[in-house]
């Protein structure tokens, strides 16, 4: 289901100043920005809105033909006679405008609202009692909604990222109890701070049958359990943007990720008519759709898992370049957040999985070692 609106009109005499090539134009109701390519009459246009972050595009200079623009966040390219991202490559397509032509000769350029599947068969909302949510930690929340006991992302136990981080907060004694005893728990993607293979080690060895979902993502986010001495024997695969019903008053629905819609994934869960939105790691949850107003809303705040560039050293990667680096990124994350809470108005927001360290004092060992290393590969040691 879907409904349409003219986010921008030109009349003929805009219309026929239209250049060849890229033509960027400004609404004058909102100030929102649309480009509009021309090429032997025919045109497309698109949001000028870059699908990484939101980021505006200018002309890429280094573009002879005149097809490219380039953000100026983090640069990434798009093609607008294509509408494909050059850079990186093979990866995105940006949503295209319709053209539709008046009888004036004019135009005006219609975006298709995609329906939002939350709104499906509304609740309304019931009186909750207190305590429902209790933190575990880093990504991982216990939901208590009514008799149903709900996990998210349990890593309880042991390193994630091959011993690179580590819990910075102790969970709670009883949390591998706690686990064995969820009714449903849900893993928002692959990556070993959210599937946990040492947490999931544990449970199996006490509710193998615990009822675990995830999304449908291309990228399957199980695999090799047997080799991981994990057996979990009820694992459901659902499909994106359909609630799922666990009982009168629980039921959830899993979205995708616009810019790893491979692997990534965030989950809305209703409980009595009360809405919690958990985007986890997403980059642009949902294509950047989302509920407004949702009861409780929780999202990461901290860094990505890249080795780029702490596992750099040299050249300009000096300890003081590395700080500015990661001081800039986390800013840069931070604001991003931010904008997405203040666009969203939940009437809380709770940030989660950024509470790791990168290195247990134990690895100082291995750090030295990489550097002893580095350096006599160098020469310098
Ligand atoms: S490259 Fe455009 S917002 Fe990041």
């Amino acid at each position: 289901m879907s409904s349409s609106k003219t986010v921008l009109s030109l009349d003929s005499e805009a219309v026929f100043s239209l250049k060849d090539g890229i033509n960027f134009k400004k609404s004058p109701d909102d100030g929102k920005c649309y480009i509009i390519y021309k090429e032997n009459g025919e045109l497309k246009a698109c949001k000028n809105q870059c699908k990484h972050q939101g980021g505006l595009f200018i002309k890429d200079i280094e573009d002879l033909d005149g097809r490219t623009v380039r953000c100026t966040k983090h640069y990434w390219k798009l093609n607008v006679s294509t509408m494909q991202y050059v850079n990186p490559p093979d990866s995105f397509t940006q949503d295209e405008l319709d053209v539709v032509m008046t009888d004036e000769g004019g135009l005006q350029l219609v975006e298709v609202i995609v329906w939002d599947p939350w709104l499906a068969d509304p609740q309304d909302p019931q009186e909750l009692q207190e305590g429902e949510v209790s933190y575990l930690t880093h990504a991982c929340m216990e939901l208590q909604l009514g008799g149903k006991k709900m996990i998210f992302d349990p890593w309880l136990t042991g390193p994630a990222f091959a011993r690179g981080w580590w819990l910075l907060h102790e969970p709670p004694a009883d949390s591998m109890e706690r686990l064995c005893m969820a009714d449903l728990i849900y893993i928002s993607h692959m990556h070993s701070d959210h599937l946990s293979y040492p947490t999931l080690k544990s449970l199996s060895a006490t509710r193998p049958d615990v009822p675990i979902y995830v999304g449908d993502t291309s990228r399957p986010v199980f695999w090799m359990l047997e080799k991981r001495q994990v057996q979990l024997t009820n694992i459901n695969v659902v499909p994106f943007g359909i609630w799922q019903n666990i009982d009168e008053h629980l039921r959830f629905m899993i979205l995708k990720d616009e810019v790893h819609p491979e692997l990534d994934t965030c989950i809305i869960v209703e409980y009595k008519g009360h809405m919690i939105l958990n985007t986890v790691d997403c980059t642009r949850p949902n294509y950047g759709r989302l509920p407004h107003n949702v009861d409780l809303m929780m999202s990461d705040f901290a860094g990505g898992a890249s080795g780029f560039p702490m596992t750099f050293s040299g050249g300009k990667y000096t300890e003081s370049w590395k700080a500015d680096f990661i001081k800039n990124e986390r800013k840069k994350l931070m604001n991003y957040k931010a904008q997405l809470v203040k666009s969203l108005q939940p009437k809380i927001y709770c940030p989660f999985a950024g509470y790791f360290v990168e290195a247990h004092p134990s690895d100082r060992y291995y750090k030295m070692f990489t550097i002893l290393c580095t350096n006599s590969v160098l020469g310098s040691g």
